[in-house]
């Protein structure tokens, strides 16, 4: 939605009095939150554009014509690497959707500078106008820091991002199966939605849905109530495995409890692979100890960094595993996505979807529906 020269001079002279803006008012179509705006930093631009893609399309589709503002590549860099966010439109009154991908492996910014990237965008947006600020981080990093661990004297990092987002003047966030959902209370009041992954996932691997021979495995405790939750809609068995880690970046699965007579097939669902080292070590247990013939594994989150590729392709090579179910929360390398046992799964539609339930005020769990 660019304006054109005329329209600028006619807008610059432009007087408002309660009559003519009441008869623009009127006349406008938008919702009650002002007109569609989504914005991206650099790192994020891979999806926002995507989503603006499929919404636009879901607007022609349905006879539409309206057309979105879309503010891409909002941020840069000053040569001692300080970021710095322009926005090359007004925003007053927008109802203003922000996209970052906290982590790019396809870029060289770190993950702490995506953050801090994204907290100076909702900051620009609140200080020139925007109605409504909505983050939409489908990744959101450090959700894994939610509660003291085993090892010494760690803060709860995950509640200082939700402060930091809060401070920068975010009104609400949106995200995509988050490492767990109780902290959305450390947003205090701000509105939270977490996309649920659910229904993704029974589609994707609807083939085992009431078979005997399949089994669903949850890595660890965390993991137990989406594999349960899977497991009773698929009506298949579920498993949960006992996971410690000695070292940060060491796995041990001491035990996997579960029924495993007759079973053949093994999904494994969590919310990230990392390093690797969970479904490494799980996969060869499930191979060697549990007699399983074939491993599918499902995760809505794939950061694969360290040994994470070669421990996934040796999975492959050496212990039946059939094929890794991703999504494109984090943009997948080059390398990643042409292995042969890789799927990515584009998390575009859904966004678009959601953004368009969120800008009218409508139900979002609509579309992400779970079955009881
Ligand atoms: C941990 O609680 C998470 O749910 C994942 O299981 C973990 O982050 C995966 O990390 P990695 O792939 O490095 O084992």
């Amino acid at each position: 939605m660019k304006a054109g020269k005329q329209t600028e001079t006619t807008n610059q002279k432009r007087f408002f009095t309660p009559e003519n803006y009441a008869k623009e008012q009127s006349q406008r179509m938008h919702s009650t939150r002002g007109p569609l705006l989504i914005a991206s930093l650099s790192a994020g631009e891979y999806l926002a554009e995507a989503v603006v893609n499929k919404y636009t399309r879901h607007l022609k589709a349905q006879g539409s014509e309206d057309n979105i503002l879309y503010l891409e590549g909002i941020d840069r860099r000053f040569s001692d690497c300080e970021a710095c966010v322009r926005l090359k439109h007004h925003v007053n009154g927008y109802d203003a959707f922000l996209f970052q991908a906290l982590f790019n492996p396809n870029l060289p910014f770190s993950i702490d500078e995506n953050y801090l990237s994204f907290l100076i965008a909702a900051r620009a947006l609140r200080e020139h106008g925007a109605k409504h600020i909505t983050g939409i981080l489908p990744y959101l990093a450090y959700s894994r820091q939610d509660k003291p661990t085993a090892f010494k004297r760690e803060p709860i990092t995950a509640k200082l991002m939700a402060d930091l987002s809060i401070t920068a003047g975010l009104d609400q966030l949106i995200s995509w199966a988050p490492h767990c959902g109780q902290i959305r209370g450390f947003y205090g009041s701000m509105h939270v939605d977490f996309l649920d992954p659910l229904i993704l996932f029974m589609e994707e691997f609807s083939d085992f849905k009431n078979r005997e021979d399949v089994i669903v495995v949850a890595p660890d405790v965390g993991a137990s109530k989406f594999a349960t939750h899977f497991g009773r809609a698929m009506n298949i068995n579920t498993a949960i495995a006992s996971k410690y880690r000695p070292q940060p970046e060491k796995v041990v699965i001491s035990e996997i409890i579960g029924d495993f007579s007759n079973k053949k097939i093994a999904v494994i669902l969590d919310d990230m692979i990392s390093n690797a080292g969970t479904v490494y070590a799980l996969c060869k247990k499930l191979i060697t100890e549990q007699n399983i013939k074939e491993v599918h594994i499902g995760v809505s989150h794939n950061l694969c960094v360290g040994k994470g590729s070669e421990r996934l392709q040796d999975l492959y090579k050496n212990f039946a595993l059939k094929q890794v179910i991703v999504t494109d929360s984090i943009p997948q390398t080059a390398g990643l996505r042409e292995l042969p046992f890789v799927k990515v799964l584009s998390l575009a539609d859904s966004l678009s979807r959601t953004i368009n339930r969120v800008h009218y005020n409508k139900s979002v769990s609509e579309v992400f529906y779970t079955p009881q």
